[in-house]
């Protein structure tokens, strides 16, 4: 038996269990960084729970990275302090917490904007969350958003396998944190810090860990992952690419990705790990923002479309099923007519199998607000439609190419209907299974039939 099973069947000295109710915005690293304050909390007696009016601790894990995800937050606490105030008039105490990047940039306002917060916590430093919590129940308002000198990862519990199964067979696992790029649109640098990556021996012993424990997919995250490096056991220094083939090496683990990658850190090593390893998914988020190379120089980002284009023919050399996705932002300070047209001819240029896009939002304390020309409101509304438009045709071509075509699946979940299971393609799509195709757990082989507007549908081969 593990230590953290024991834990997990002890209810703490401290009396009767109680409870936290843990809501995630933003991208997937909040995600596991959830998973994480979770597992911290649950060495403190705190179960988790899905009803809100039942938890004695509320953590709200919040996104600074657009205007709205900030704002969500603020009338979710106003929601909260209701909830707050019908708990103490039955005599129950709940401790407010906002944790993650609007706690970062905001710090202590929160607490001024919402009094009914009583803690926020930034993400470097959820290892002392469990001591932030303590101390928030005797009263006291803690705001902890200072960089931590320690190694939180190091001190975060990992979690019992008993919950890591419960979490399912595809898991996240945080590599490299924090940013050093400095795109003049972006909050990241300053909500997550500089360039942090974790220890390769770290990372392999929670690969390991969630392996055993019956998952078999991981995605490797960080801000900037394909810049993570570190020293390998043989003292070299490895790269991502290096890492991977690694962790492929794991018993169990069959499907490996990686996620949010920048064009410049996609070195040979890691092109190469799309060629030779076949635990490596298809499927690359790449995003490029903008088609424009004056846009790309003003974000900062440090290459031109061309420079794009070409690592993308590369990339495709090398893995010519590899299905691309991308990030971009209409409407940056300055985006003429033309500059978003060449957006629009990059975007038919590559073909996107999957992509998201975004308004430009100024973020306060970003180089990016200060500028003059930002672009009017309807503007932005015209060019997201636009584009929205053309990457939506090319997200549905991709996935209608498929029908007719055998594929293979990671049986994930149960399906809505009692003959049917949910998997996952190697492209992202959720695939809808006959039941009978194997275990949660398995990959099986399918045929595709036809393609929804969310799912893919199979027959058994
Ligand atoms: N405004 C709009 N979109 C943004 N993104 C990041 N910062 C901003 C901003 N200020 C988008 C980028 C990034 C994704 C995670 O969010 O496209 O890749
Ligand atoms: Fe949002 Fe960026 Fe923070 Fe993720 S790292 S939660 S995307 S601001």
């Amino acid at each position: 038996m593990e230590l953290n099973d024991t834990l997990e069947h002890q209810p703490q000295a401290s009396g009767a269990t109680k409870k936290v109710f843990v809501k995630t915005y933003g991208c997937q690293m909040n995600v596991y960084d959830s998973q994480r304050m979770s597992d911290a909390l649950a060495a403190e007696g705190y179960l988790p729970t899905e009803a809100i009016e039942d938890a004695d601790l509320v953590l709200l894990n919040t996104c600074h990275i657009r205007e709205k995800a900030a704002e969500k937050v603020y009338s979710e606490l106003g929601r909260i302090r209701k909830l707050k105030a019908e708990r103490a008039r039955d005599g129950r105490e709940t401790v407010i917490g906002v944790a993650g990047c609007v706690a970062q940039a905001e710090g202590d306002e929160i607490i001024r904007r919402a009094p009914v917060v009583d803690l926020v916590i930034g993400p470097q430093t959820y290892h002392r969350l469990p001591e932030v919590v303590r101390k928030a129940r005797t009263g006291e308002k803690v705001v902890e958003t200072e960089y931590a000198i320690e190694d939180k990862f190091e001190h975060l519990p990992a979690p019992a396998r008993k919950v890591v199964r419960s979490r399912g067979v595809t898991a996240f696992l945080t590599v490299q944190e924090g940013c050093d790029k400095f795109c003049t649109f972006c909050v990241v640098p300053y909500t997550r810090g500089s360039e942090v990556s974790r220890p390769v021996s770290q990372i392999v012993a929670e690969a390991e860990r969630l392996a055993e424990a019956g998952v078999r997919e991981v995605t490797l995250l960080g801000q900037n992952v394909n810049a993570w490096h570190g020293e390998g056991p043989d003292g070299g220094e490895w790269g991502l690419g290096r890492l991977l083939f690694r962790l492929a090496e794991i018993p169990g683990l069959a499907r490996l990705r990686y996620t949010t990658s920048h064009p410049r850190d996609m070195d040979d090593a890691l092109i190469e790990a799309h060629r030779d390893l076949p635990a490596l998914m298809p499927y690359l988020h790449l995003p490029v923002q903008s088609g424009s190379d004056r846009i790309l120089k003003a974000m900062n980002r440090k290459h031109t479309a061309v420079d794009y284009l070409k690592l993308i023919e590369r990339i495709r050399d090398a893995r010519p099923d590899i299905a691309m996705s991308g990030d971009f932002i209409v409407g940056f300070p300055g985006e003429s007519d033309e500059d978003f047209e060449a957006t629009l001819r990059l975007v038919r240029e590559v073909t996107y199998a999957q992509a998201f896009s975004f308004k430009y939002s100024p973020r306060p304390g970003t180089p990016g607000a200060e500028l003059a020309l930002q672009v009017e409101e309807n503007v932005k509304d015209e060019r997201l439609q636009r584009l929205q438009a053309l990457l939506n045709e090319q997200q549905k071509a991709f996935a209608e190419s498929l029908a007719g075509r055998e594929i293979d699946v990671l049986l994930e979940k149960p399906g809505r209907e009692a003959h049917q299971k949910v998997g996952r393609s190697p492209w992202l799509q959720p695939v809808i299974v006959d039941e009978k195709a194997g275990e949660i757990g398995d990959i099986v082989k399918v045929r595709i039939t036809k393609a929804g507007s969310h799912s893919l549908f199979s027959e058994p081969v």
